[in-house]
């Protein structure tokens, strides 16, 4: 009798030990303090006082490409329905252009009335694209209607959402206008993703619906692992608004892992990065401020290592409707302990805060040896009050996070918006993450 009792409590517990097992798997992000981070609460913006500089050798600047392997498809089998996928999968890519060679090859299904002329260059509006009722669109929402997360959430969902239209065969759209339009900022890369507004709502008039799945209100990484995404949504323009990472999920979907895209494949850093430089680039102004500060520190002929930290406070004085501290600021000598060796070596010191009282504390630790964007701090999703130019305070926290992706010493914070900065710099070395007081080697 007890013998069978234990046998059952051992059964018991073996079920409990895989169903936890695949629970951790699901919802784990390395590191998983990082994990444990506010999905809706990262954020920022600074400036930079940089230099006057004309922008030289922009072509050596250009952010470094992820190496982008290429997966064995191994698990690829030629079942119809990977076959069906496939041909659709190229359709979130419309107007891409890769290696300079137009994909904007019509799909089956398609009415063949689409104007060939309707191929985009990747600047060019979709203004003109074809409005076809067998063209679906995923679409990115991100406006003034609702919050929708700081800067690292917006990355890690709008990735999402991309890889979510890949794998669906759905055209991708973003629009993101708050506190600005994004196109201020990043401009479409291989993707062209400013589809008009205009052009969406002539698309979804008959047939569309918006998700709200920020925070996983609507549970879609979960659900993504067994769900037919378009039977489940078979609207023509579905709107999500988020900050989920759908990849999770559509990796672990049979449905889906088949006809996952090559780029999608690898770690999660590299499928992000993948992803996100498929996306967007610099626009001229933003590629213009990173110029001008790398040239102020003469960032390509350094002799130095760039030592980098990102340290995101949280509540403090100027950004009161924060409610969590996520770095206690009397912590910080552990920090600037850390960074003191590299300083006595003659490197200088980026910092990215969102706080004043850092800044301040930090540059009387290191004086001049200290960099950092020297203006305004705002909060991308309009947290900090009595801001002076929102739409350049944005701008600036997009610098910060793209100079955190050049640093050879990188140090991340307790925030999604540096830990997707270490995921575009793509490099495990170096790479060290400041939370709760202590530095620990980060990898990504
Ligand atoms: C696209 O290019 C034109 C010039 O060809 C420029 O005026 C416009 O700002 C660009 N748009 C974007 C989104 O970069
Ligand atoms: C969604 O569809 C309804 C009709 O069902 C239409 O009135 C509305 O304008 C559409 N909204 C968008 C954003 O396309
Ligand atoms: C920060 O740490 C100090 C010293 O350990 C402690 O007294 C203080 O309450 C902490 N502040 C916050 C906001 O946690
Ligand atoms: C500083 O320089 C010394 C001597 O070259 C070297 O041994 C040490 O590793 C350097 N420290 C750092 C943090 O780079
Ligand atoms: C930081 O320093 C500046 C200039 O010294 C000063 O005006 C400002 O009040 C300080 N802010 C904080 C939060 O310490």
């Amino acid at each position: 009798m007890t013998r069978r009792l234990l046998k059952v409590f051992l059964a018991f517990c073996g079920v409990a030990t895989v169903v936890y097992v695949m629970l951790v798997m699901l919802t784990a992000s390395y590191p998983s303090r990082i994990a444990l981070i506010n999905n809706s609460d990262d954020i920022h913006v600074y400036r930079l006082s940089v230099g006057d500089t004309v922008a030289k050798n922009r072509k050596s600047r250009q952010a470094k490409k992820p190496e982008l392997k290429t997966p064995r498809r191994g698990k690829e089998k030629s079942v119809q329905r990977v076959a069906e996928f496939s041909r659709h999968s190229a359709a979130a890519d419309n107007f891409v252009k890769d290696d300079g060679t137009e994909l904007n090859t019509p799909k089956r299904g398609e009415k063949t009335s689409q104007p060939r002329g309707a191929a985009q260059t990747p600047n060019s509006s979709a203004a003109d694209s074809t409005i076809t009722n067998s063209v679906r669109y995923l679409v990115f929402v991100c406006d003034g209607r609702r919050s929708c997360g700081g800067w690292g959430d917006r990355q890690r969902g709008l990735v999402g959402v991309y890889l979510l239209a890949h794998v669906t065969g759905r055209r991708f759209a973003m629009v993101m206008t708050r506190p600005c339009d994004v196109i201020n900022h990043y401009v479409p890369h291989l993707v062209a993703w400013n589809v008009p507004v205009k052009v969406l709502q002539a698309a979804g008039l008959t047939s569309n619906l918006s998700l709200d799945d920020v925070d996983s209100r609507q549970r879609l990484t979960a659900r993504l692992r067994v769900m037919d995404f378009n039977a489940v949504y078979p609207q023509t323009v579905v709107y999500i608004r988020t900050n989920a990472e759908y990849w999770l999920g559509i990796r672990a979907s049979k449905l889906y892992t088949p006809v996952l895209p090559d780029w999608a494949r690898g770690s999660r850093a590299r499928y992000f990065a993948a992803g996100w430089t498929r996306l967007t680039a610099p626009s001229p102004s933003l590629q213009a401020r990173l110029d001008r500060f790398l040239d102020r520190i003469d960032f390509d002929r350094r002799t130095r290592p760039l030592v980098c930290a990102h340290v995101r406070v949280g509540h403090s004085a100027n950004f009161k409707r924060e409610t969590a501290v996520r770095c206690n600021i009397t912590t910080l000598p552990v920090l600037w302990d850390f960074l003191q060796p590299w300083v006595t070596n003659g490197s200088d010191v980026f910092l990215a805060t969102d706080s004043y009282e850092v800044r301040n504390l930090t540059r009387h630790r290191f004086g001049a040896r200290m960099l950092d964007t020297g203006e305004e701090i705002v909060h991308v999703d309009g947290r900090s009050t009595a801001v002076q130019d929102v739409c350049h305070g944005f701008q600036s926290a997009l610098l910060d996070q793209l100079i955190l992706t050049r640093c050879d010493v990188l140090v991340t914070s307790h925030s999604i918006f540096s830990q997707r900065a270490a995921y575009l710099r793509g490099r495990s070395d170096n790479l060290y993450s400041f939370l709760k007081g202590k530095i620990t080697r980060y990898f990504i």
